[in-house]
């Protein structure tokens, strides 16, 4: 079985998110179970080469907008493994970055323009892939265009939402530059009605099989509140749809304790990281809450935190915050954190930093992940891994992953209370005899990739058969 799996992102050689993380880890892990992955992704400038072998294969002639475009086909192998990782590159599309508008190109045109090519690669790989895997909406319009280029003899499709809230919605011109002709897809056609083409919606009709990052959220998006408009296409094709959830790259979180020395090595990480964020000495002792992740207002559930921090502060705690994302929010954090009557007890972090954020984890007696919505969530799982209890709200893969009492804090509803509420029960149990049994418990688990990778191995072959 060969299979290529498409995506924006592969760390660490692009990561944006912990879309590159899955992309990065899921191959390797697929490979010592024996299923052959290659990977493909835009060359973007920001590409990080460094110790990479990189060989220039071939050329491809592109056509989009009317016009044939080279792109550029390296070749080199994911860091750590055998897999071959394929690079398009192309100076006018793939500008990637935060300046995904130069040249005029938007950002769907430029993954339209990725789609494009990925199709014309395969095609040119001789059709050997008997699946090709894409991942979110910059990978929506593969399948389809597979059809139209390979119709029978294309490869099986599988597509994965990580995120149903990101589209990828583009004007209908979109349409006349990838050459799909209007009147002969009906899932296109009845897409465009309203007026716009959704990348997303087009994965999820046009592929043989969708799956999501974990199976809370594969039932989740079934309903109003979660399908984000989606939810009776997806109940249309529930046959079709499953849930996998995400491991973690342990080798991507190097720790200097294990569960034998926890106790040390966590009071030790805490020091570096209060020092380093120059934290009062007088709170050496306190509780330490942390939030990590994209300042995403909608998502992430800053404004719970919002609501909830001045009365946590109230007791003896300290709260760390590290991440940058939407300019409002990260305004109002900053705000909150110059307010003397807490601004010696809260750090406010606005950056992207992975060294600070993998302190953050070791040296935090607990991370708060609120999330209004959370596909499946990479960070509660390697809090778990560094013996930090996780605090989270009951929804997709944060509810797959920590169990309330046993390894961590879980909430139900979603309002600044239910999350106050389990904040005091972390502190409540903070320094005791439970706190340690509740560590030992996260530390023992595992979250490696080894079991879902026998999980997709699976859903590739039920999507053979
Ligand atoms: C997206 C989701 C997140 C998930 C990640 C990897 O970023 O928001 O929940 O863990 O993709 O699948």
């Amino acid at each position: 079985m060969k299979v290529l799996l498409v995506a924006s992102e592969v760390a660490p050689v692009i990561k944006i998110g912990g879309l590159g993380d899955v992309i990065g880890a899921l191959p390797k892990a697929l490979e010592k179970i024996s299923v052959n992955v290659d990977v493909i992704v835009p060359f973007f400038p920001s590409v990080n080469t460094e110790g990479l072998e990189l060989y220039k294969t071939f050329d491809l002639h592109v056509p989009f907008a009317n016009e044939s475009n080279i792109v550029e086909v390296f070749k080199t192998k994911l860091p750590g493994s055998n897999v071959d990782l394929y690079l398009l590159k192309n100076a006018k599309y793939f500008v990637g970055g935060s300046n995904f508008f130069a040249n005029n190109i938007t950002e769907t045109q430029m993954f339209a323009f990725f789609n494009k090519a990925v199709v014309e690669y395969v095609k040119s790989s001789f059709n050997t892939y008997d699946i090709v895997h894409c991942n979110d909406w910059h990978t929506g319009l593969v399948t389809a265009m597979l059809k139209d280029e390979l119709g029978s003899e294309r490869p099986r499709t599988l597509f994965t939402i990580h995120n149903l809230n990101y589209q990828g919605i583009g004007g209908p011109a979109l349409l006349r530059d990838t050459g799909i002709v209007p009147g002969e897809h009906p899932l296109i056609d009845w897409d465009l009605a309203d007026g716009d083409l959704n990348m997303m919606q087009q994965g999820i009709t046009s592929s043989d099989f969708i799956n999501t990052v974990s199976p809370s959220y594969a039932k989740e998006i079934l309903t109003k509140e979660f399908g984000s408009g989606f939810e009776d296409i997806l109940k249309s094709r529930e046959g079709r749809l499953s849930g996998i959830l995400n491991g973690i790259d342990y080798a991507a979180h190097p720790r200097s304790y294990d569960i034998n020395s926890v106790e040390e090595g966590k009071k030790e990480a805490k020091k570096v990281l209060l020092d380093r964020l120059k934290i009062d000495k007088k709170y050496k002792n306190s509780p330490v809450f942390s939030f990590v992740g994209r300042i995403d207002g909608f998502q992430k559930g800053l404004d719970i935190i919002f609501e909830a921090l001045p009365d946590l502060l109230k007791d003896d705690a300290v709260f760390l915050l590290l991440g940058t994302g939407d300019k409002t929010w990260e305004q109002k954090l900053i705000d909150l954190s110059n307010d003397k009557t807490i601004n010696d007890k809260f750090s406010c972090n606005i950056m992207f930093d992975l060294e600070l954020a993998n302190l953050m984890y070791a040296g935090s007696d607990f991370l708060v992940v609120p999330s209004r919505y959370e596909p499946c969530g990479l960070i509660q799982m390697i809090a778990m891994w560094y013996g930090t209890l996780p605090v989270v709200h009951d929804v997709g893969g944060l509810k797959d992953s920590v169990k309330n009492g046993e390894n961590g804090f879980v909430f139900n509803r979603y309002s600044s209370g239910a999350l106050l509420t389990s904040l005091k029960e972390a502190l409540s149990v903070y320094g005791t005899e439970r706190m340690q049994e509740m560590i030992q418990n996260s530390m023992q688990k595992d979250f490696g990739w080894e079991q879902s990778a026998v999980e997709y191995k699976k859903l590739y072959e039920r999507i053979l058969s």
